[in-house]
């Protein structure tokens, strides 16, 4: 594709703390868009820039000791760096962006980084900048309650990575004054947030493995057509059918309805529980209304295709493909093209 006919870029922001599924999220996104996945945050494939905001790290790991900051810290990102640049990206401009090595945890040279058709900024802060936030065309905010963020880091840092459980909690610990305060705020003007929660279904769950996932839809966003189940605006409680679709214990729960959020009315999409087989999520999907799906199926196909990524056989899967389909929808509607995609 040719970069130079982008007359419209449309910049999608993607906010949460580390380890709570970003990656995960954009792999699902960008395989909706029919791309290819790189590990390496920029260009991936012709159409999606993904671009990742620890890029514009003012400090490297050693400085940021010295400063005693922590990456959460305003301080410790260039804000103005970053708003110049994805300002420019938004004209349809090119820009040498910084790197972040996370191997080394030093500055590395800049890169060359195109305009493209989608760019999306991941990281801690898209949206904590006004000037960043006033480019951005759809906003999205991941929230994990802190004991699934605990779970997930201990399966991720202690199996992957040999660090201790002590070392885990207490990094958590530390963080979370910075977290509480610079990161964490953001998910109150957001379009969609995806708010991950320990299961409903099993008093007192220490495993915290069964998930209560709610989509969180802004009600007044103006390019977003929430989803809902059987009928809009009502409040609907859904076990479906065991025959039709397999679940072991504890089972899954649908539940759909109207609510509020920091005050302003949200449509809210919830999934409790787990299922067995992929294939079965057809039956879900012919009651989940104003997908933005392009063929019937295409939900349970965009989960097949990834059958082995982490929640695909849960609500974060399912709400992952849904939120990647609203930003097609929301770049269809800004640009008023169209993506093609095979149902093949
Ligand atoms: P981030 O990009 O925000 O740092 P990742 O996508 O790398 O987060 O995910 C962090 C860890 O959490 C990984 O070990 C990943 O396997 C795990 N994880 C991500 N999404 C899920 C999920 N839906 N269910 C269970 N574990 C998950
Ligand atoms: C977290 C933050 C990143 C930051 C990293 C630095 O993962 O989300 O934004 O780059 O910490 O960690 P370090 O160990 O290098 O201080």
């Amino acid at each position: 594709m040719d970069v130079k006919r982008i007359t419209r870029p449309v910049i999608i922001g993607v906010a949460a703390d580390s380890g709570c599924g970003k990656s995960t999220f954009l792999r699902r996104v960008t395989s909706i868009f029919g791309t290819e996945v790189s590990k390496s945050h920029t260009p991936v494939g012709e159409f999606i820039t993904v671009i990742c905001l620890d890029d514009y790290h003012t400090h490297d790991r050693m400085g940021r000791r010295e400063a005693k900051v922590t990456a959460l810290d305003e301080r410790a990102n260039n804000f103005d760096l970053m708003a110049s640049q994805i300002q420019a990206l938004k004209e349809g401009k090119s820009i040498m962006k910084p790197i972040y090595n996370h191997e080394t945890g030093e500055i590395d040279p800049p890169e060359l980084v195109e305009p493209n058709h989608l760019v999306v900024i991941e990281g801690l802060h898209p949206m904590y900048d006004e000037r960043v936030r006033d480019v951005l065309d759809f906003t999205v905010y991941l929230d994990l309650a802190d004991e699934v963020k605990v779970a997930w880091k201990i399966q991720r840092d202690m199996a992957e990575r040999g660090h201790t459980l002590d070392n885990i909690l207490a990094s958590i610990e530390s963080r979370k004054p910075d977290f509480e305060k610079f990161v964490d705020p953001q998910k109150k003007n957001c379009d969609v947030v995806m708010e991950i929660l320990p299961t409903e279904l099993i008093p007192d769950d220490t495993e915290k493995k069964v998930l209560r996932v709610r989509l969180l839809q802004d009600e007044n966003c103006t390019h977003l057509e929430p989803v809902f189940l059987y009928d809009e605006g009502s409040t609907i409680d859904w076990v479906p059918c065991g025959r039709k679709l397999t679940c072991s214990y504890p089972g899954i729960k649908f539940h759909y309805g109207p609510d509020t959020y920091y005050d302003k009315p949200v449509s809210v999409f919830e999934v409790d529980g787990g299922f067995e087989k992929l294939e079965e999520m057809v039956y879900v999907e012919t009651h989940i209304e104003r997908s933005g799906t392009k063929f019937f199926g295409e939900i349970t196909q965009s989960l097949l295709r990834n059958p082995t990524a982490p929640g695909s056989k849960n609500g974060t899967g399912l709400v992952q493909v849904l939120m990647a389909m609203m930003m097609r929808n929301v770049y269809e509607k800004v640009t008023g093209k169209k993506v093609s995609v095979s149902s093949s």
